[in-house]
């Protein structure tokens, strides 16, 4: 009998995490050095990044790296890259999870919105997939994940911005799979509404409409950022050894049941 516990140990794991001051970043960080990893945790909050990392570290006792990386500079991706071989030696696994969007409505955009959320949520996990593949390569069951969104898969005119982007990164990961196996594997997490404090506000939600949107799903509420966390798991061990090109859809049963609400008239 396989040993279950082994498929999802982590021990001798290098993984870069993006966007991990975050909710949902931050909590695979946890996840993944309590499995044995020793993870990256990157973000544009150097504050944020640093502190992260060494609860991680006090917490699992696996040594850890945070570093300041805006996901759309270049010369920011490269430093992340370096930085994590000269601490680490190498890289395992890499999670492009930085991601953000506003609520806006559909003719409020323009070319300068339009290409900031392209950068930020599709071409830098781009770019930084780019720069760490030759290290994947070398190594047994690499993998990739990325952090898409429900947004992406729906017509979502209240998000358009964001969910044309994000509808981008899940067909790039598709593209990426198909030429990168049996080396590295691709995968994609399709993320619902899940609970991340302060940023969904931020993006122009207000309390009761998340409310509203929470009894759209079908388990009536938003998720944990652990629960997405589990899913990347998954995708990332050995258990996952022959799946790629996937869109792990992790969204309470509400893609196709549910509407993001829209703070402005269309
Ligand atoms: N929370 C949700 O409801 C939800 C739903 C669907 C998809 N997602 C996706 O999941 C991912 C994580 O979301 P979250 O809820 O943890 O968000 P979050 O807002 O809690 O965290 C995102 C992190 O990204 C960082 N960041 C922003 N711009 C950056 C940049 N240019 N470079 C580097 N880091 C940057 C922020 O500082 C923040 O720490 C994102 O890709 C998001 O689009 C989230």
């Amino acid at each position: 009998m396989t040993d279950i516990k082994q498929l999802f140990s982590f021990e001798g794991k290098v993984i870069i995490i993006t966007g991990a001051a975050g909710a949902i970043g931050g909590a695979a960080g946890h996840l993944f050095a309590y499995l044995g990893a020793n993870v990256v945790i990157s973000d544009l909050n150097e504050e944020g990044a640093k502190k992260v990392a060494a609860d991680i570290e006090k917490e699992s006792g696996k040594a850890t790296l945070g570093i300041k990386t805006d996901a759309t500079v270049e010369t920011d991706l490269e430093i992340l890259v370096g930085e994590t071989l000269k601490k680490f030696g190498k890289i395992s696994g890499l999670i492009n999870n930085v991601g953000w969007g506003a609520n806006t409505p559909i003719w409020g955009s323009n070319s300068d919105k339009m290409v900031k959320s392209y950068l930020l949520n599709t071409v830098g996990a781009y770019n930084l997939t780019r720069m760490c593949m030759p290290h994947l390569e070398i190594e047994d069951n690499a993998s990739v994940v990325f952090s898409g969104s429900m947004v992406g898969v729906t017509p979502s005119p209240e998000f358009i911005e964001y969910s044309t982007a994000k509808a981008g990164l899940m067909n790039m990961v598709r593209s990426m799979a198909v030429v990168s196996g049996p080396k590295v594997r691709f995968n994609t997490v399709l993320i619902g509404s899940v609970d991340n404090g302060d940023s969904t506000l931020a993006a122009g939600y207000t309390k009761e409409m998340l409310e509203a949107l929470s009894n759209m799903f079908v388990m009536k509420r938003r998720g944990a950022p652990i629960e997405i966390a589990y899913g990347m798991m998954f995708l990332m061990s050995d258990a996952a050894r022959w799946i790629t090109g996937i869109d792990l859809r992790i969204d309470g049963g509400g893609t196709y049941k549910s509407k993001m609400p829209t703070g402005d008239s269309h």
